[in-house]
C-alpha cells in the first residue's frame, strides 16, 4: 500500500549465509514499516536475527557469505537493494546511518575523535571549511551531551569512558543529519545508570530532528521507554507486531508473554525468580518443522509441528503468528 508517511518498507526479507554446514536464513520472510517521525522496536533473544535485518537495511553483510535471497527494502519510495554500489554509499550514513552494540568496533583506535568526526564530514560535504568542520564536530559532541567537547576531540577513544565512546558513536551516526537512524544495542555493553542517559538522548534526539528511530534490543523494558512501535522476533521471523502501547496491554503471542514475564518489575519483591522463557532459541541448522516456538511454548498444539504458523491479525494493525488465532481472522 503507498502510504507516503512511510519511509521505510521491508517486505519479505530473507537474508542468508553461505556457512560451511550449507546455507541458513538468518532472517526468513520478515516484513515491517516505519512511518515518518517514528521510533520502531525490533526486539528478540540473541541470534534471532535482529542486527542480520539492520545490516541488511544498510546493505552491510559480509561478502560474499551474506545473500539477500529475496524481499524488497523500500527507503522513500526506492528499492535500494537494486541500488549501484556507490547510490547505495550515498545513503548510507548520509541519509540512513547504524550506531553498533560495541562502539570500539567501529571506532578508529589509532586515530583522535575530532579526525574521525572530521573525516565524516569530509566525505559527505566535499569542500567544508577545515573551521567549519572542526566548528560543527564540537557542537555535534556538546549536543550528545560530551563535556568538554574541545578537549575530547584531541583524544583517541580509549582514553574515554564506555558510555562517553557510545555517545561519540552516536555523534558520528548524526554527523550528516540521517532520515533513519538505526540502533543496534545501542545500551546493551554499558551500565544501567548510562543505559538510561543514552536512552534519553536518543529520544530528545528524535523528538528535536524528527528522524526516525529503528531500535534494536533483547530488552523489551527499554522498549517500552523509546518506541512507538514494535517488531518481536522470534529465530528469524516476525513473532508480533503491534504498537508499543497495544503490545504492553495486550501481547498475544506466547513468546512475546514469555519476553514480558521475565522483564524485572519494581512491585515484585527482587527475591522472587524470574519467569525466564525455558529452553533456547533453536538453531538455524536444526529448526523444528512448523512454528519455531513450538518446542518452548506453554501452548503447543499438534497443528503447531506441520506449517510455520502465518502472521493472523488479532487486533487493530496488531499480527500474531500463531496458531491460537487462526478461528479469530478478520473481525477487526
Ligand atoms: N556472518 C555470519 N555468518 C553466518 N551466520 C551468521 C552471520 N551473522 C549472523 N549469523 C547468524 O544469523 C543468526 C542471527 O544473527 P543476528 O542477526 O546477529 O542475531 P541478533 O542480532 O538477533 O542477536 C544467528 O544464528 C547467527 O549465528
Ligand atoms: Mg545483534
Amino acid at each position: 500500500m503507498a502510504n507516503d508517511k512511510v519511509i521505510l518498507q521491508v517486505e519479505n526479507l530473507v537474508t542468508a549465509f553461505d556457512t560451511e554446514e550449507g546455507r541458513i536464513r538468518a532472517v526468513d520472510d520478515v516484513s515491517f514499516e516505519v512511518k515518518k517521525g517514528q521510533t520502531l522496536g525490533i526486539v528478540g533473544e540473541s541470534g534471532c536475527g535482529k542486527s542480520v535485518t539492520a545490516l541488511s537495511v544498510m546493505r552491510l553483510l559480509p561478502k560474499p557469505t551474506g545473500i539477500i535471497e529475496n524481499g524488497r527494502i523500500l527507503f522513500d519510495g526506492i528499492d535500494i537493494l537494486g541500488l549501484p554500489a556507490d547510490r547505495m554509499h550515498e545513503i548510507r550514513g548520509r541519509r540512513i546511518s547504524m550506531v553498533f552494540q560495541e562502539p570500539m568496533t567501529s571506532l578508529n583506535p589509532v586515530h583522535k575523535i575530532g579526525k574521525q568526526l572530521g573525516e565524516i564530514f569530509q566525505l559527505h560535504f566535499q569542500g567544508m571549511a577545515d573551521q567549519d568542520i572542526r566548528d560543527e564536530s564540537i557542537a555535534l559532541l556538546h549536543k550528545v551531551g560530551i563535556p568538554e567537547p574541545e578537549l575530547r576531540m584531541e583524544e583517541y577513544p580509549h582514553q574515554i569512558s564506555g558510555g562517553m565512546r557510545q555517545r561519540v558513536m552516536i555523534a558520528l551516526a548524526l554527523a550528516c543529519k540521517p532520515d533513519i537512524l538505526i540502533a543496534d544495542e545501542p545500551t546493551t555493553a554499558l551500565d544501567v545508570t548510562i543505559q538510561a542517559q543514552i536512552l534519553e538522548l536518543i529520544k530528545d534526539l528524535q523528538r528535536e530532528s524528527g528522524m526516525v528511530v529503528i531500535f534494536i534490543t533483547h530488552d523489551l523494558g527499554v522498549i517500552a521507554e523509546v518506541c512507538d512501535d514494535v517488531v518481536v522476533m522470534y529465530a528469524g521471523k516476525v513473532a508480533e507486531t503491534a504498537s508499543a502501547f497495544e503490545l504492553f496491554k495486550n501481547p498475544q503471542h506466547p513468546y512475546t508473554q514469555g519476553l514480558l514475564n521475565s522483564i524485572p518489575r519494581l512491585e515484585i519483591p527482587r527475591k522472587t525468580k524470574l519467569n525466564i522463557i525455558r529452553g533456547i532459541v533453536p538453531s538455524l541448522y536444526e529448526l523444528p518443522s512448523g512454528c519455531r516456538f513450538r518446542n518452548r511454548c506453554p501452548h503447543a498444539m499438534e497443528i503447531c509441528a506441520t506449517e510455520p504458523p502465518p502472521l493472523l491479525s488479532v487486533g487493530e494493525d496488531h499480527y500474531a503468528s500463531c496458531y491460537l488465532y487462526t478461528g479469530s481472522q478478520n473481525n477487526f
